[in-house]
């Protein structure tokens, strides 16, 4: 029994391994694939441990599939493995947004390219957030830039859930606020352009950016504190 759950599946090229998720590289029916394995906390009971596991891999597949629907670009779900815990995707060929703009600091900003993403991301949040989907971990590892077409693909839906509240949506582009600030400090303002371009995507976009300024002052507030 010990040895089975030990017993790794072979899946491909090991990518990342988290807390939570490994991920491989792999192959679907003969197309380039990501293969998201969701593996059990030793810590937590085995049987409540299972069905988390199996809540949390639906929830990925079904956030994801709903922001297709709702316009912004995702990988494909190829499949959703229930007895393996894993999901299949579309394998997207390009460098993450933390890539992107890591070179941006390093060699210099492409101001055309940076518009482009900059505006990509305030539309595909928009779009989000209108739906009713929070993404819940808005880091650029999280967007990738398809190499052919420029497009940005929303990625990582592991932590997505349905809102309609704006404090909700406002802590998701906070998330995204704070992400930018720590790691990207020299690409000058890249949020204001992400908001200006969210501002034309979201209908909502007033009331959530009014909470994203109360959310930022509580920020401010801990910070000062601790
Ligand atoms: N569809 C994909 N195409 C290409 N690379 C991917 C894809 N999905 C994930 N990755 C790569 O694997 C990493 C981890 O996947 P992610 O879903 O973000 O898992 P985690 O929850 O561990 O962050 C991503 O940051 C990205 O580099
Ligand atoms: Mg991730």
């Amino acid at each position: 029994m010990e040895i089975d759950q030990e017993q790794k599946e072979d899946f491909g090229v090991l990518l990342k391994q988290g807390a939570e998720a490994r991920v491989f590289e792999s192959t679907f029916v003969g197309r380039r694939s990501i293969v998201k394995e969701r593996f059990s906390k030793k810590y937590r009971h085995p049987t409540l441990d299972t069905k988390l596991t199996l809540k949390r891999l639906n929830a990925e597949a079904r956030c994801m599939t709903k922001a297709r629907r709702l316009g912004v670009p995702t990988p494909v779900l190829y499949a959703v493995d229930q007895v393996l815990h894993t999901l299949t995707f579309e394998y997207v060929d390009g460098p993450s947004v933390k890539e992107v703009l890591l070179e941006f600091g390093a060699n210099g900003i492409i101001e055309e390219r940076m518009h482009d993403i900059a505006t990509q991301i305030g539309d595909a949040v928009g779009k989000l957030h209108d739906g009713g989907l929070v993404h819940g971990d808005l880091t650029t590892s999280n967007m990738l830039i398809k190499i052919e077409t420029n497009q940005l693909v929303l990625i990582d839906f592991g932590l997505s859930f349905t809102s309609t509240l704006p404090e909700d949506k406002a802590v998701d582009l906070y998330v995204l606020e704070r992400a930018l600030l720590s790691m990207h400090s020299s690409c000058g303002n890249v949020m204001d352009r992400i908001l200006s371009a969210y501002r034309k995507s979201s209908k909502q976009w007033s009331s959530t950016l009014n909470k994203l300024a109360q959310v930022r002052q509580r920020g401010r507030k801990r910070t000062m504190i601790g």
